[in-house]
């Protein structure tokens, strides 16, 4: 369920006055909110570097903010390696994270010069026989987790089993691997499994130490770092404190890597759309915006989120509503059974914790354009005030 607020008409009036200036619907991309999730991120997770998965948000000025605070960048296709390589980011500053690859997604990255990769099983470890003198390989291990939101360790990752054999032949056939990585799942509710995940990988870059083969001198935590869409209490610090005690077990020799998403891009974009028209149909109110499902709303589908709403009115009526998106589909309903104040055609209905896996999956369906991005706080200083209330972009999980 959407959590829906509703405050005064007066406090709209920013979110007015930049639909005025730059119409609806719109994004904002507040950068000072990524600049306070990469750093709290660091805070609660000290010694870990961190590559930012370009495919939650890949917008240039979030990736140009990031490269700012000195973050990484965890690209997975040509096409995020251009993005990447058009804000002249140094190559040495990604990995490329995909499991599975084509020769061509191999060679544009190289060409580019990055020199990380992943693979997960014995057909994707050959593809690198040609480049073997060229790159340090990861190979994700797969913890399956309910806990998460999003299973990611389903699709891809081998088995800690299949791991030891994989470490074989890839030294048989002199292809580096230089460490282990996991994905434990996106928005993880908990931090057990990568706890699990970290404490078997330990065992295994120990075993493998033991047997005298090149140590495995990088572990890779993944993402996961999960945001409060709804309301809930664990904060960044909470959820990571088990997993630093994971970490410091680990040989001294291993460096620590992460590639978070969603815990920087979510809480960083606020939407803004307009109700373009309205009906009564079988005593439902329904309020048709200019933005859906089949655009910013897409994480809805794709993502199992529900994103906080909020409308802007000093109605005292709550009737029973649905807000719907601007296609032609009945599948583009942003929200049903919900009680709200009646609005009329042209009041804003605010989508916050917006950022992540949003605009990354919009479509153009029924040809409605994908909605414009507006920067805020480019510049690291507090010109413009935050739009996003702190209070819901706290670093915090139900
Ligand atoms: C390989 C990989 N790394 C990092 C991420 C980012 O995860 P999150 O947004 O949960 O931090 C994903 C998400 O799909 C992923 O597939």
């Amino acid at each position: 369920m959407n959590t829906i607020k509703i405050s005064s008409y007066e406090s709209g009036s920013q979110l007015r006055e930049i639909v005025r200036c730059c119409g609806a619907p719109l994004l904002l991309l507040d950068c000072n909110t990524v600049r306070h999730q990469y750093r709290s991120l660091s805070q609660a997770l000290p010694g870990v570097e961190f590559y930012y998965a370009v495919k939650s948000l890949s917008h240039p000025d979030i990736l140009k903010t990031l490269a700012e605070e000195g973050a990484g960048f965890d690209i997975a296709s040509s096409g995020e390696i251009e993005k990447v390589r058009s804000l002249k980011i140094s190559p040495r500053q990604t990995i490329h994270t995909h499991p599975i690859k084509r020769d061509q997604d191999i060679r544009d990255a190289l060409r580019y010069g990055c020199t990380t990769f992943v693979i997960d099983n014995m057909d994707e470890l050959v593809k690198f026989l040609p480049y073997k003198e060229r790159v340090g390989l990861l190979l994700r291990v797969s913890f399956r987790s309910d806990s998460a939101v999003v299973d990611l360790s389903k699709k891809f990752g081998c088995s800690i089993e299949n791991a030891r054999g994989l470490l074989e032949a890839a030294a048989k056939l002199g292809v580096h691997i230089k460490g282990l990585s996991f994905h434990t799942g996106s928005q993880c509710t908990s931090p057990d499994k990568q706890v699990e995940a970290v404490e078997a990988c330990n065992v295994l870059i120990r075993m493998h130490h033991d047997l005298g083969a090149a140590p495995l001198s990088i572990l890779d935590i993944g993402g996961g770092f999960p945001i409060s869409y709804n309301g809930g209490a664990i904060d960044i610090n909470s959820f990571c404190m088990p997993i630093c005690r994971a970490l410091a077990q680990l040989p001294p020799y291993v460096s620590v890597i992460a590639e978070p998403g969603r815990f920087i891009s979510g809480p960083s974009m606020t939407s803004v759309s307009t109700v373009m028209g309205k009906a009564v149909r079988a005593g439902m109110h329904w309020y048709y915006l200019d933005d859906g499902v089949y655009g910013s709303f897409s994480g809805q589908i794709y993502d199992h989120a529900r994103y906080p709403l909020e409308v802007f009115s000093d109605k005292d009526n709550r009737l029973a509503s649905v807000l719907a998106g601007p296609t032609c589909d009945s599948i583009d309903v942003i929200a049903e059974d919900i009680l709200l104040p009646e609005l009329n055609i042209g009041d804003i209905v605010a989508g916050h914790m917006m950022g992540a896996y949003t605009a990354a999956s919009a479509t153009e369906f029924n040809s409605f354009p994908k909605t414009k991005i507006v920067t805020l706080n480019q510049v690291n200083l507090p010109i413009f005030p935050s739009i996003i209330p702190s209070s819901l972009y706290s670093s915090t999980i139900h």
